[in-house]
């Protein structure tokens, strides 16, 4: 893959970049492609991975936004259907009811549609704010809509309930070049037009067209492959209850000094040691052990129990060892938190929201995310336990009766296992599916709509 034609995204967690933010952009009756012009030569290649640069800047679009530029229809009924639909529209798929359901979200939902993402990562504050005055500026200037969502990636790396994240990213061919751990995946994975894990790679035919800018492949007489170089991303803005955590936390910590607690809900200690690995204690230091096998480790849950959010989050071979099977729902996570940490001493609410921006990158939104997300994480029925769903993310589950099912963790236990009542830990407060062009697609874009 040649790292120049995709987003910077594809291959940085930005770590180099701790501060960060969303931008949320509606193009409503502004000039959309006007603002997309302008922003475009600002926007950070794979290339420039390894240069320094103050602020990267990475776009992504809705339907509704690509559609509002004059991406040729060819294209816009190409897309998969679960991108067509959007995020809100999957609702009943996903899991996202009650609470979580879309009538509440702060965006994304129909009431609160957005066209653009941009993507912001600074090296420091001050240089985020500059940039973000800027965009402001331009907001302003061609009459979009903008909202601003600030992040950032804390020095100890972890999220709000403490525990260290983006421990195991899948690890993809691009340019020759390792990078992350394990065993490598197919690009087609993440990225499209490349070979994936299964045979077909969506295609975003568009018509030729007159532009001054490099455009994208040529696939046919007079077509060019919009997609390829291309990634979906995934946006989800989860609302954490630290305090109901940490009290949870309290109440689980009955065993030895060190013992598992808390972290069993996890299936890895706050460092990010894997209990199927690291069953006792947790670990000073520890091998990376990307590719390890609950098979082989933790057949029976013992150490890691079926139910854990790392365990239902990418179970491995603990349904089918076939590779293909294994690696066919990764996601790329680039999730950063948002509001304050909450005080170690506090034992109320401090007013703060706080809580984790899901963002997580894939080639098939169906086969990956929505895989992990609907069957997975809100399964329940999973791995032999039933009527119970991922510990922190879980949805309400509704008996027979209609009436609430309590929340309940099984922690497998020998002779007899022992269940948990859980609170609600996580809200969904927005959600989105975008598009993540390639640079050439960026250029198309731009140029589209007004060549008609
Ligand atoms: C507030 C929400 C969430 C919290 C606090 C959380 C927390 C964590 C933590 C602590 C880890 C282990 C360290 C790491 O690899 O990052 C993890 C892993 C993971 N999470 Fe989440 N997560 C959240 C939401 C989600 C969502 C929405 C998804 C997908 C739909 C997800 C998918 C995963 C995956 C795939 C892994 C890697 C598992 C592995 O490969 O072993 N998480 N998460």
């Amino acid at each position: 893959m040649r790292r120049a034609e995709v987003q910077s995204l594809l291959f940085s967690s930005h770590t180099r970049h701790p501060v960060s933010a969303l931008c949320l952009i509606q193009f409503g009756t502004g000039d959309g492609r006007g603002w997309l012009r302008r922003v475009l030569p600002a926007v950070s290649s794979g290339a420039r991975f390894e240069q320094f640069e103050p602020v990267r800047l990475n776009l992504a679009f809705t339907l509704g936004g690509l559609r509002a530029l004059g991406l040729p229809e060819l294209a816009i009924t190409a897309f998969p259907e679960a991108f067509r639909a959007g995020m809100a529209a999957r609702s009943e798929i996903l899991g996202d009811v009650g609470l979580d359901a879309p009538l509440h979200w702060q965006f994304g939902s129909e009431r609160a549609a957005l066209s653009a993402l941009a993507l912001l990562y600074a090296t420091d504050a001050g240089a985020l704010d500059t940039r973000l005055t800027q965009f402001r500026e331009l907001a302003e200037r061609f009459g979009v809509g903008l909202e601003v969502q600030l992040t950032y990636l804390p020095a100890d790396r972890c999220e709000h309930f403490g525990f260290r994240l983006g421990r195991d990213q899948p690890n993809f061919s691009g340019d020759g070049k390792p990078r992350g751990f394990g065993r490598r995946l197919p690009a087609g994975e993440f990225v499209l037009g490349y070979r994936s894990t299964h045979e077909h790679s969506t295609r975003l035919e568009v018509p030729l067209l007159r532009s001054t800018r490099p455009l994208p492949r040529v696939v046919g007489k007079r077509r060019l492959d919009f997609g390829f170089g291309g990634s979906f991303l995934v946006v989800r803005k989860l609302e954490q209850d630290v305090l109901a955590f940490r009290s949870l936390a309290r109440r689980l910590a009955d065993g030895p000094p060190g013992s598992p607690g808390v972290a069993r809900l996890i299936g890895r200690w706050p460092n990010g040691a894997p209990l199927a690995a690291y069953p006792e204690a947790m670990p000073a230091s520890w091998n990376e052990l990307a590719d390890f096998s609950y098979r082989a480790l933790d057949p029976d849950g013992r150490r890691c129990p079926f139910g854990a959010h790392v365990r239902r989050a990418n179970p491995r071979d603990s349904f089918d060892a076939d590779p293909r099977s294994v690696d066919a729902h990764r996601l790329l996570r680039r999730s950063r938190v948002y509001g304050p940490r909450l005080a170690w001493t506090r034992a109320s609410d401090d007013g703060h929201e706080r809580g984790l921006l899901f963002l997580a990158l894939s080639a098939d939104l169906s086969r990956q995310f929505e895989t992990v997300q609907g069957e997975w994480l809100n399964g329940p029925k999973f791995l032999g336990l039933r009527d119970e769903v991922d510990p922190l993310l879980g949805k309400d589950l509704v008996g027979e009766q209609g009436q609430v099912i309590s929340r309940r963790f099984t922690l497998p236990g020998f002779p007899a296992r022992q269940r948990v009542d859980l609170p609600r830990l996580v809200r969904v407060r927005g959600g989105l599916y975008a598009f993540v062009p390639s640079l050439r697609a960026l250029g198309y874009l731009a140029d589209c709509g007004s060549a008609r």
